[in-house]
């Protein structure tokens, strides 16, 4: 049995006192969640929110991630600083870093190396366009992203890893896929995973994420392939976020 994760990603959002005010509510709820939490939040807020959640069992997770290990790379933050600070989780690939950075899917897959070879565990965030949907191009994305990074780091290192599957269209759009549609993508990278290593795929866990809500995340929670949610603007609101993670139980 895979343990369900609930991950939420505050996106450019928070400042020290919205931050401590929401960790304190969430820490409230978490005697009635029983998944896996984990926080992704921006860099800057990073030591303040480890500091917070020390002997909590919420885990600590940045946003984005350098692929180099060290450099004249101004801007940039390296895996290693962000283990150091406390992350044990990276979200790699997330769709607006894809749209409005322009990472390819190499530099996907060489930030997920960056981010193993640190120790940490990448959350690889995979996912179509509408215009690629309608296409029916759906499977085929998805498969190219993932194949690209298993290429790069290797199968067996997705035991070390979680995936998440976020149809762009879905993202802060309000529209959800349904569960069906959701299942569908989410069995056929369990698949393309079996197709390589049984064992690996059969541990993996692949998250939902595009406008998850407390009125959808049970039934998209119920789905056999779905072990979780990466929560974004729902994550932002402390009786939503509790009310996800308790739909995980
Ligand atoms: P959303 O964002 O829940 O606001 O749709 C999800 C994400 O981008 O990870």
């Amino acid at each position: 049995m895979r343990k369900k994760l609930v991950a939420g990603n505050w996106k450019m959002h928070g400042g020290l006192q919205a931050n401590a005010a929401l960790l304190d509510q969430i820490a409230d709820g978490l005697p009635g969640v029983a998944c896996d939490v984990l926080v992704c939040v921006p860099f800057p807020y990073l030591s303040q929110v480890a500091e917070r959640l020390v002997d909590s069992r919420v885990a600590l997770g940045a946003q984005n991630v350098s692929e180099h290990a060290a450099g004249a790379f101004t801007g940039e933050v390296s895996a290693f600083m962000l283990a150091e600070l406390g992350c044990s989780f990276v979200i790699v690939g997330h769709s607006e870093r894809r749209a409005l950075y322009g990472e390819s899917d190499l530099v996907v897959a060489h930030k997920c190396q960056a981010v193993l070879a640190a120790g940490m565990q990448p959350v690889l965030c995979v996912g179509e366009t509408l215009a690629e949907r309608e296409a029916g191009e759906t499977l085929a994305v998805v498969a190219r992203q993932l194949h690209v990074v298993i290429d790069c780091v290797g199968v067996e290192s997705f035991a070390r890893m979680v995936v998440a599957y976020e149809p762009v269209w879905a993202i802060g759009t309000g529209l959800t896929a349904s569960p069906a549609q959701a299942e569908a993508v989410h069995a056929a990278i369990r698949l393309q995973f079996a197709g390589l290593d049984s064992v690996v795929a059969e541990g993996l866990r692949i998250l939902y994420g595009g406008s998850v809500k407390p009125q959808n995340a049970l039934e998209l929670f119920a789905q056999s392939n779905i072990d979780g949610g990466l929560i974004g603007g729902a994550a932002l609101v402390a009786d939503d976020f509790l009310a996800i993670c308790r739909a995980a139980n």
